[in-house]
């Protein structure tokens, strides 16, 4: 099924950081957009990528008919089988040449096998690992389907920035006053000492604190607790208990499109505010993530920066020094994007 991961052509990253990453779970696209009608493009870790639903499932290819190397996200899809544009050739599910219009009924080569990678559907994401030689588990996420929770998906989010960065300001407490202090943001910008610990997957952070223009006013405490579980590389989890009780929760799962592009992917699950309708809470979130991605894109160098030497740390940076040591451990290097 998964031959041996080739670094694309005109690859951004460093070799060996590629191939590390390369041995991850990543989200690619949400997977009602993945419909019988058309095939989807997508790109990760600079690898071109088709996806295309069939009655054997949504199956992630390379994007490229081995015939003559035409993208089969130009195609159409006929009869549940991916078809190129150039000379109609038909691909099934599995990635195997079922037609070639030039001479229907006639012998079909071996060859013509599209190279397919190890994908499965989670959280209505698609995720995909292009190198498959490793079981690796898939983040969680216990509120998704879990009763008393309402799910919903922000459109992909598009940042001219790298997944690294994308995902610390994610899991960064000390930024809230500064870039969001009309959304929901406390005035006060203390940050309060909160508990770190490396996990096996990544990183656990727990924050508790006051967070002013949201909290609900008759709650006998006005206090919010934050919980935060990074799933290396790119994926991060936040439960957000409110003071009355309420829990809220986003998967943060960013897809390393390129060293320098970014497709963020939020899932959100909430358990009170059902009656607030969804496209409201879309253009909230889609506020928030706008004010982080104006200072993200714009952070230099664009790489985050692994050795810890690189940039300064203090105590309230404490989930991101451990998320880089992290990184760091999974095997990339010094500069993990190139
Ligand atoms: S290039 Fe796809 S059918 Fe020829
Ligand atoms: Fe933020």
């Amino acid at each position: 099924m998964t031959s041996a991961p080739a670094l694309p052509r005109r690859c951004t990253f460093a070799s060996h950081d590629w191939s590390v990453l390369a041995r991850c779970w990543h989200p690619v696209a949400i997977a009602s957009e993945i419909t019988p009608d058309r095939p989807h493009a997508a790109q990760l870790l600079d690898q071109d990528l088709v996806l295309y639903r069939s009655d054997a499932g949504v199956t992630v290819a390379a994007d490229l008919c081995v015939h003559r190397g035409a993208p089969l996200s130009m195609g159409t899809m006929c009869d549940g089988h991916v078809t190129c544009a150039y000379h109609g050739y038909r691909y099934d599910g599995t990635g195997r040449c079922r037609l070639i219009p030039a001479h229907p009924g006639g012998p079909i080569p071996s060859k013509l096998t599209l190279r397919v990678f190890k994908s499965v559907e989670r959280y209505g994401l698609i995720w995909v690992q292009l190198d498959a030689s490793e079981e690796r588990p898939l983040p969680e996420f216990p509120e998704f389907g879990a009763p008393g929770f309402q799910v919903f998906h922000v459109p992909p989010l598009d940042w001219a920035a790298s997944a690294g960065r994308q995902v610390e300001s994610f899991c960064d407490v000390a930024h809230f006053a500064f870039v969001h202090p009309v959304t929901f943001a406390a005035k006060d910008p203390v940050v309060p000492r909160y508990d770190v610990a490396p996990t096996p997957a990544g990183v656990h952070a727990e924050f508790v604190s006051q967070v002013g223009n949201i909290s609900d006013p008759s709650a006998a405490s006005q206090v919010w607790r934050r919980v935060y579980d990074l799933h290396l590389p790119f994926t991060a989890h936040l439960t957000v208990h409110f003071p009355h009780g309420g829990r809220f929760a986003i998967l943060n799962a960013s897809c390393a499109v390129s060293a320098r592009k970014t497709r963020v992917f939020a899932v959100i699950a909430r358990e009170f505010d059902h009656d607030q309708p969804i496209a409201e809470a879309i253009a909230f979130q889609q506020r928030v993530y706008g004010e982080d991605q104006r200072i993200v894109e714009r952070q230099n160098p664009e790489d985050l920066p692994i050795d810890l030497d690189e940039e300064v740390h203090v105590r309230a940076d404490r989930t991101s020094v451990e998320y880089r040591r992290q990184l760091a451990k999974l095997g990339l290097g010094r500069e993990f994007t190139a």
